[in-house]
């Protein structure tokens, strides 16, 4: 016995085999997204996984102690190619410089190939007869690579699915089809944009922007008006616009995935809608929303009232991440802006959050300071008999619109603060008023502002359909990789719930949120009726938003009327939490959309 070549610790071979053919099916089962990305990496990934297949069977079947050394160094040169990848940038890569992004697939493999190479070092260190001191060690390890195999493939299964489409059609029998849901033609004044998507370098660093500025051009529009926007995409991926808050036909809601294909890098797409309701709204990329959209593609777009003549100042601002990465937050692209208005002159101030948001969702808090203001509308819709107000803090989330109207005082400046940061923006000369202490400022209870009106969906009795929708976090596995998960009644985007309405349905939503985070709850294509909060009913001016407020533990209910068939997204606006899961539908009974979501379009809305 002692005569033959010593043979390796079978009982530490046979582990650290299996680590590595575990790594190598976890790696397997991952070559179709790498081919997707970019198509060396998916043959690199084949290899791989291939020579680790050969050298698991290898060892096993002639264990030796050059080939267990071979398999020590082969398994920390991969680990070293990961760190590079993830800390550096491969020298062969789609984006030079960018490090890969660590997925749970490839920490899974990592984490094998490094109990590999202890296991298989050890082995080849050891003589046969030493075995017995092993095998708690052994013991241990085998115990890990199950778990470590486990992650891998659970964060694989989780992938990005490849079609997912969200038609509420049944198969085969007609039904109304997504290209019929469009503007019919009419005699209405044509208004013709075109803007052109490109990366641009703004204020030092790159932006994706249209017509090369942050936010975008302001479309300023009449009710009324026909408009017609081409959109030209120059950035190196796809994208689309979204119409933030206008009820536009179903097939011009530039949703990637539902309404339409993402555009692709050089081609264009026009959108043509008619506006009805004046107001205060914006547009923004929706696909791959969560990156595309704080890169810069963002701007406003204000629908002036048929027939009312403009009087004193009216101003937009978008309110959002300053470009660069310095995290503050910019109005219309400045840091601390100051607009011009005289002494005694009526000004509109149109607020837009584009902010992405906190984790926790939690809103900005805006104070106007030297004026008594109304808030006269929200979300582009105005309130009825809106009161005076003081110095208090008006909640924004992203997406949601507030316009403040106030005559400016006989001496001295306006202020729009920030009541999360120091950001401020100035309206008028001379001196600007001193912020109080923001924290014991009141906030505007929308409970019981403005006075009440008749509203065909308030104080009704029942409703033809009500909708529970449970906000949920979660960790979890998605798209690859172990995170926290949002939910809408238990399931996560794109597999949300589809909530199916018929046409003239008066169709109330039960908002339950169940977490410590607040959810801006935005539905396309209509405009939701508030209808109370915590079980206490809105009982000042009825008020209209696109956008809804559900604040952490908040039970929200409202209502609209289902007149608008199509497929409709209804999420969290908070593009994280959406980007995460929190993304459901509305769809109308029976309509088609030949497009879909997922790896083989390309088309991912949030
Ligand atoms: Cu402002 Cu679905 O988006
Ligand atoms: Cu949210």
């Amino acid at each position: 016995m002692t005569s033959r070549p010593a043979t390796l610790p079978r009982a530490a071979v046979l582990p650290a085999a299996l680590a590595v053919l575990a790594a190598a099916a976890v790696r397997a089962s991952i070559v179709p997204e790498q081919f997707d990305e970019f198509a060396p990496y998916g043959i690199l990934f084949i290899a791989i996984a291939a020579t680790q297949a050969g050298y698991a069977v290898g060892i096993l079947a002639r264990p030796s102690r050059i080939l267990a050394w071979t398999g020590v160094a082969g398994s920390l040169a991969l680990v070293l190619l990961w760190l590079v990848a993830t800390n550096a940038s491969l020298p062969f890569s789609p984006t030079p410089w960018q490090p890969r992004p660590m997925t749970a697939p490839d920490v899974a493999c990592v984490l094998l190939e490094v109990l590999a190479a202890v296991l298989l070092g050890v082995a080849a260190l050891q003589r046969p007869r030493r075995v017995r001191w092993l095998s708690p060690v052994l013991a241990l390890a085998v115990a890990a690579s199950l778990p470590l195999s486990g992650l891998g493939f659970a964060a694989v299964a989780s992938g990005m699915p490849v079609e997912v489409n969200t038609s509420s059609a049944i198969p085969g029998r007609p039904a109304t089809e997504m290209a019929s849901l469009v503007e019919p033609s009419g005699p209405q004044p044509v208004r013709r944009f075109t803007l052109v998507a490109e990366a641009r370098q703004v204020a030092g660093a790159t932006a994706w922007t249209y017509n090369g500025v942050v936010p975008g051009p302001e479309l300023r529009v009449v009710q009324g008006d026909r408009v017609h926007v081409t959109l030209v995409n120059h950035l190196p991926v796809a994208t689309t616009i979204h119409w933030h808050g206008i009820a536009v036909p179903n097939a011009e809601d530039g949703v990637a995935g539902v309404t339409q294909d993402a555009v692709p890098p050089g081609a264009s797409a026009v959108y043509d809608f008619v506006v009805r309701d004046p107001g205060t709204y914006w547009y923004h990329s929706h696909q791959d929303t969560a990156d595309q959209l704080p890169l810069g593609l963002y701007g406003p777009l204000v629908v002036l009232p048929a027939g009312a003549p403009a009087a004193g100042r009216d101003y937009p601002l978008v309110i959002h991440q300053a470009v660069g990465g310095s995290g503050g937050l910019a109005v219309n692209g400045a840091a601390a802006p100051r607009l011009d208005a005289a002494p005694g002159e009526p000004v509109r101030l149109r607020i837009i959050s584009a902010v992405p948001g906190a984790e926790d969702g939690a809103p900005e808090q805006l104070v106007l300071l030297g004026a008594p203001y109304v808030v006269a509308a929200l979300d582009g819709h105005d309130l009825h008999g809106p009161q005076a107000l003081e110095a208090e803090r008006l909640p924004l989330e992203i997406g949601q619109r507030i316009d403040l109207v106030f005559t400016m005082p006989a001496r001295g400046a306006v202020r729009l603060v920030d009541a999360n940061g120091d950001e401020s923006l100035t309206i008028g000369s001379g001196g600007a008023p001193a912020a109080p202490a923001l924290d014991g400022l009141p906030q505007l209870d929308l409970t019981r502002y403005g006075t009440p009106a008749p509203d065909p969906l308030l104080g009704r009795a029942a409703f033809d359909v009500t909708f529970p929708l449970v906000l949920g976090n979660q960790p979890g596995f998605r798209e690859g990789t172990f995170e926290e998960i949002h939910t809408i009644n238990g399931s996560a985007a794109p597999y949300g719930p589809m909530f199916m309405v018929r046409p003239g349905q008066a169709v109330r939503l039960h908002i339950v949120n169940r977490t410590d985070e607040s959810h801006p709850i935005h539905l396309h294509g209509h405009v939701m009726t508030l209808l109370d909060r915590d079980g206490r009913p809105f009982e000042g001016s009825p008020i209209h938003q696109d956008t809804v407020l559900v604040g952490r533990q908040q039970t929200v209910d409202v209502a609209f009327l289902a007149d608008n068939p199509g497929l409709w997204m209804l999420h969290c606006h908070v593009l994280m939490h959406a980007a995460t899961g929190m993304s459901a539908m509305l769809v109308y009974e029976n309509v088609r959309t030949p497009y879909s979501m997922g790896t083989r379009s390309g088309n991912a809305p949030e």
